[in-house]
């Protein structure tokens, strides 16, 4: 069971999602949290990580740690995406599996479904197209994390590994730096900095009619917890987890301009590439469980621009 005095291991808590569950761990009275930064504990190094195992004596992971990033770093480096990912979870899972966790939660992506593809996307539409091809280092990894779990619950007969793919995430301690951001902490910077730097206008990438489905980090944490304490009822598969509404890329930037307080013109550079066109999960199966957001997207905007403003800069 999964109670507050539970031994339960943060992977990647400094993170976008690692540090929104250590907070709502922490929050609903959770008291055996274990973390270890990245200096601490290179997750890629096998040996490192059955030490770690070893001394731990862990019931339950979270696994948020792997090398996450925007359509730049994706594109330029599919191979470190690839190998780093495989890595990391390739370890975890073996260990966990070993040393006999309770159960562990991994985190798959929406890019692992077909870039065209009947929407919002099922779990049942998962691998039944060929993928973006700009992220395909990524979601491979993905792809092989979500067999992963799948694979091991069969072959050991148990259901301790659950999978939950979450659309895109935002909230504080995202990354803002350019080259590896995502496209909500990336549109908050450059449309922070226009304001500063009082331009005119400010030219964006793609078209700006692509749509995105985006939930707030603490939701995510709280339906991961949520999936803990109600691992049971699960099947062996994946589950959707989103918001349930998607914008377009120009309904963002409008909303962050708003927030953000930029009245500049927002002009959209069509050379460059949209990517896939929508991604809006069907969340049905996981909302049936009997869980729902709470995070209003304009909150979870807010907030996230205060963090940027008192943090990032
Ligand atoms: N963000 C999204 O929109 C999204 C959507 C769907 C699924 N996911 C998945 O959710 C998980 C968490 O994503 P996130 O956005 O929270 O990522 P993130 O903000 O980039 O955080 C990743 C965490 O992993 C740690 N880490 C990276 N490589 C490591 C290594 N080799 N050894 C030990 N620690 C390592 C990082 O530490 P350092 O920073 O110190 O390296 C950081 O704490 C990932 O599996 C991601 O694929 C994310």
């Amino acid at each position: 069971m999964f109670n507050k005095d539970s031994k339960i291991y943060v992977a990647g808590h400094t993170g976008l999602l690692g540090s929104a569950l250590v907070k709502v761990l922490n929050e609903d009275g959770y008291e055996n949290i274990i973390t270890k930064s990245h200096q601490e504990l290179e997750l890629t190094d096998k040996l490192a990580v059955e030490n770690f195992f070893k001394e731990g004596e862990i019931d339950f992971i979270f696994l948020c740690a792997g090398k996450v990033g925007g359509i730049i770093g994706n594109k330029t480096k599919p191979a470190s995406y690839l190998h780093e990912n495989l890595l990391i979870q390739d370890n975890i899972f073996e260990m966990a599996n070993k040393y006999e966790v309770k159960n562990l939660i991994f985190y798959g992506s929406s890019c692992t479904y077909p870039k065209v593809c009947q929407q919002p996307m099922k779990e049942e539409y998962w691998l039944t197209g060929a993928i973006e091809e700009t992220s395909m280092g990524y979601a491979a990894a993905k792809i092989a994390g979500i067999i992963g779990c799948k694979s091991y619950n069969t072959q050991y007969g148990t259901n301790r590994f659950i999978c939950v793919v979450p659309n895109s995430i935002y909230g504080v301690n995202d990354n803002f730096d350019l080259e590896n951001s995502h496209v909500f902490s990336a549109l908050i910077r450059k449309i922070d900095t226009a304001k500063e730097e009082e331009q005119e206008s400010l030219t964006l990438w793609g078209s700006g009619n692509p749509r995105r489905e985006f939930i707030y980090s603490e939701d995510v944490a709280s339906a991961s917890i949520f999936l803990m304490k109600n691992s049971n009822k699960l099947e062996n598969s994946h589950y959707n987890l989103g918001s349930g509404t998607d914008y377009s890329i120009k309904e963002l930037a409008e909303a962050i301009s708003k927030v953000v307080g930029y009245k500049g013109k927002i002009e959209w550079d069509v050379e460059k590439p949209d990517g896939t066109m929508k991604k809006l999960l069907d969340s049905s199966r996981f909302l049936a469980l009997g869980w729902k957001p709470k995070v209003k997207f304009e909150d979870g905007l807010k907030t996230t621009y205060q963090w940027y403003k008192e943090n990032y800069e």
